[in-house]
């Protein structure tokens, strides 16, 4: 099971050409781009793919861009094959290679036709080793509801996972984010054994961090002895609206990616980096 459970490191490329220095990497988190049918928008007002083409856009154009990016569910809205071809026609320009978890609004047979690198049986948990941050990716979805289970045997996978390697700084990758948000409808979806799996984090010191999207927004919190925190969308925001009770609404914010920055000597540096056209960069003094 463990080794069927590893991305192929032939998807990736050569590992001489993939690190900014042997020890140095930076991992980029785009989150929930709700990519529909070609020709179609989302809530007939947004054109998803041509947010994700700008994220790619960003990515490929920064100063330092990432070794490798993860993209943590959500790549489509409706999980039609359609779709799914349409995610990887924008996704086709990113120079970085790119791997990817379902959420919950995607279709593991329709996303497993479209990227069959992925393993062949049973929920997508998997692990990418190539490089100095070594990446978990869980697979949270319940097909047909919108709350996200990680399951007795995938929680075993990776306590066993975490234990072969404690030496290695690591980042556990999902679609669910493991604790309450304090935004009703989204903690209505939330995730079912968020407990469970804090336990066996909290039982391996290596884990820098746990990423998750779901939420449409960046939040950051302590969990279980390690940091948890979430990207934005690359498209539609979930509106911040905090009172108990409170009803589903989107808002159309500066989308956003959550970048993490690893250096053995300084540890594991998150940003979020905002995604639209802005003015700069300038030179200070000129
Ligand atoms: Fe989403």
């Amino acid at each position: 099971m463990d080794c069927k459970s590893s991305y192929p490191s032939s998807i990736l490329g050569p590992a001489s050409t993939r690190a900014l220095s042997d020890s140095i990497m930076i991992l980029a988190q785009l989150s929930d781009p709700h990519i529909c049918a070609p020709g179609q928008r989302l809530f007939a007002r947004a054109d998803t793919a041509g947010a994700l083409a700008d994220a790619v856009a960003r990515l490929n154009g920064l100063a330092t861009p990432p070794n490798l990016v993860v993209v943590t569910g959500d790549l489509t809205e409706h999980g039609t094959p359609e779709e799914y071809g349409q995610f990887q026609r924008v996704m086709a320009p990113l120079a970085a290679p790119y791997v990817v978890l379902p959420g919950n609004h995607d279709r593991r047979q329709a996303m497993r036709d479209a990227f069959p690198e992925l393993p062949a049986v049973g929920p997508f948990h998997y692990t990418v080793e190539d490089f100095p941050v070594r990446l978990i990716c869980l697979d949270s979805l319940i097909e047909g509801s919108g709350r996200g289970q990680i399951g007795p045997e995938q929680l075993a996978w990776l306590d066993r996972t975490l234990k072969a390697a404690p030496e290695r700084p690591t980042v556990v990758a999902l679609h669910h984010p493991p604790f309450s948000t304090g935004i009703h409808h989204v903690d209505a979806v939330g995730l079912d054994d968020a407990e469970a799996f804090g336990t066996i984090v909290a039982a391996h010191g290596q884990v820098e961090r746990v990423i998750a999207g779901h939420v449409h927004r960046a939040m950051q919190r302590r969990w279980f002895g390690t940091i948890a925190s979430t990207a934005p969308s690359t498209t539609h925001a979930v509106d911040l609206d905090l009172r108990p009770g409170a009803g589903a609404a989107y808002i159309y914010e500066t989308p956003g990616l959550q970048l993490l920055h690893w250096r053995p000597w300084a540890g594991l540096v998150g940003h979020i980096l905002p995604l639209g056209r802005f003015d700069g960069p300038h030179r200070y003094g000129k």
